[in-house]
């Protein structure tokens, strides 16, 4: 009997990255839609354990790719999902979880202490109330996040074999932290660098707030974010990251979002450094979101991060806050983040 390669859904299709040589050593894991991975892992992890039933509804707080994930699997599995965010989600991927059916509830007023991350949990609560059986996927801390990357690792492993660096933003932790733990089953010397974005807490910067380069970094710590997992940390700014993700399409066509460009600025640097190595790189979603963004001159300009080429090397710091104002790392050596700061994270 013929086997079919029909995918059931357009998420089955699309769930895994492709794999692409970007010379020598450099190899991108290019993803349609990276969130896919966990959101799927998340809910069909759910429902086996019977905390996800056909009527239940789902409830997430986030303004990002997490949600559209979410939307579509919603819209495939005919959940009813509420999204709540605030006014910085993008109008128009808030149009795109509408058309799938999502309810995306956007808070327009900050707490007064939290601001609108305290806001958004706030509605969150009252939605939740009103659903007792709803369920939370909580990117943030649901292991079943980091979890859900062993298939990554694999069709890695399969079709490259030994794998010394592996580098890519991290946002929640999860596919960092996820993918790195398996491939590290098989090649314990793996080196992990992490990509994140300046005046991030992640790695120790002081809280920014609003920074332009988004999808990496955050304002909260993740409970998903294993720091000792890391060998060296970057921070890249929002112009270097923005220039590196238009560099990876002029050179390569890959039209990737600005996550791929700092993932993708950071990676041509190892790969330039250790020739031998086999370096690959995790690129999280495709360009066609930013396109009136980051892909257009006259906006970079307008918002003070225009830049033709990205820097070509980055400097070595000892602290964190040593980091910045441009692309910065650090030799974290897969220590604690109490090892590196001097105590634990505080809100
Ligand atoms: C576009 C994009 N890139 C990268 C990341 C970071 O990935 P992770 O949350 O697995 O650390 C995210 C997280 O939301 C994202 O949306």
């Amino acid at each position: 009997m013929k086997r079919s390669k029909v995918s059931k859904t357009v998420a089955e299709a699309v769930v895994l990255p492709k794999l692409i040589n970007l010379g020598g050593n450099l190899i991108g894991a290019a993803f349609f839609l990276m969130k896919l991975l966990p959101a799927k892992f998340i809910l069909e992890r759910a429902c086996q354990e019977g905390r996800l039933k056909p009527e239940s509804v789902i409830v997430e707080s986030t303004s990002g790719t997490f949600g559209l994930a979410l939307a579509i699997l919603c819209n495939l599995e005919n959940y009813h999902l509420f999204i709540v965010s605030d006014p910085a989600i993008d109008r128009p991927l808030a149009r795109r979880m509408e058309e799938l059916g999502t309810q995306v509830d956007i808070v327009d007023e900050p707490a007064p202490v939290g601001g609108f991350q305290r806001a958004r949990l706030d509605r969150m609560k009252i939605i939740q109330e009103a659903y007792p059986d709803h369920f939370w996927p909580s990117q943030y801390s649901n292991p079943n996040n980091p979890a859900a990357y062993a298939p990554v690792a694999e069709l890695l492993t399969e079709n490259i074999g030994q794998i010394d660096y592996l580098i890519g933003p991290v946002g929640s932790g999860g596919s960092m932290c996820g993918t790195s733990s398996y491939l590290r089953l098989l090649f314990p010397r793996l080196r992990v660098i992490g990509v994140d974005s300046l005046g991030s807490v992640l790695f120790g910067q002081p809280d920014q707030g609003a920074r332009l380069l988004r999808g990496l970094g955050n304002s909260l710590m993740p409970k998903n974010l294993s720091h000792s997992m890391f060998d060296d940390v970057h921070w890249v700014s929002a112009a270097e990251g923005f220039a590196a993700t238009r560099l990876l399409h002029r050179k390569h066509a890959l039209y990737m979002g600005p996550t791929s460009g700092a993932a993708y600025l950071v990676g041509q640097w190892y790969a330039a450094r250790y020739p031998e190595a086999s370096i690959v790189m995790l690129l999280p979603d495709e360009g066609y979101r930013y396109q009136s963004t980051i892909y257009d001159d006259e906006w970079l300009k307008l918002m003070g991060a225009w830049m033709s080429e990205p820097t070509s090397a980055p400097r070595l710091v000892e602290h964190p806050w040593e980091a910045g104002p441009e692309w910065s790392y650090i030799n974290w050596n897969r220590r604690a983040y109490e090892q590196v700061m001097g105590g634990p994270f505080r809100e």
